[in-house]
């Protein structure tokens, strides 16, 4: 049902996520690192919902029949410069994953595999929900930026964020 062209696609883009995942979960590590434990708190629920996006697409991959190969998952940065340059990376890697996921809409679009793009729409949604939510927190590290009683408010409200785990289809 699926071509091998897509389900490599597919399948480098669970490694994708994969990475993203890791990647946020070091971005986590280094807030905690700096007891802002609210904002780390922010990025390890941001690193389990990409982790459940990996999940849809394995599970998809599945049952599609396309054979599912892990790939190789490389090592996140681990030190960032400032509290602002954590967020605008963020929202870079976000803009990456929405580039290759159009990418893959694209591809399936142009061979008539119409169950990978409907498939594909959900994450098309949850990319500009993704980008929106990183782009204003870019905003907003930037406006508490050399003040730590708003830093400090800031650090409680992303602390209140919890990972709610979706139906995994
Ligand atoms: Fe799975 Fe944040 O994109």
């Amino acid at each position: 049902m699926i071509s091998e062209k897509i389900a490599q696609l597919l399948n480098d883009q669970i490694t994708k996520e994969q990475y993203a995942a890791q990647y946020y979960l070091s971005m986590s590590a280094w807030f905690f690192a700096q007891d802002l434990d609210g904002i780390a708190n922010y990025f390890r629920v941001q690193s389990k919902e990409e982790l459940m996006h990996a999940d849809k697409m394995f599970n998809y991959l599945n049952d599609v029949g396309g054979e599912i190969i892990m790939g190789e998952i490389s090592k996140p940065p681990h030190q960032f410069a400032s509290h602002t340059e954590v967020f605008e990376k963020a929202l870079e890697h976000e803009k990456t994953v929405t580039r290759s996921i159009f990418n893959i809409v694209k591809n399936a679009n142009e061979e008539g595999d119409f169950a990978t793009v409907s498939f594909l729409q959900w994450f098309i949604n949850e990319q500009v929900e993704e980008e929106a939510s990183a782009s204003q927190l870019v905003t907003k590290i930037k406006m508490v930026h050399g003040n730590p009683s708003a830093l400090y408010l800031f650090d409680q409200e992303l602390g209140q964020r919890v990972f709610v785990a979706d139906p995994v289809k």
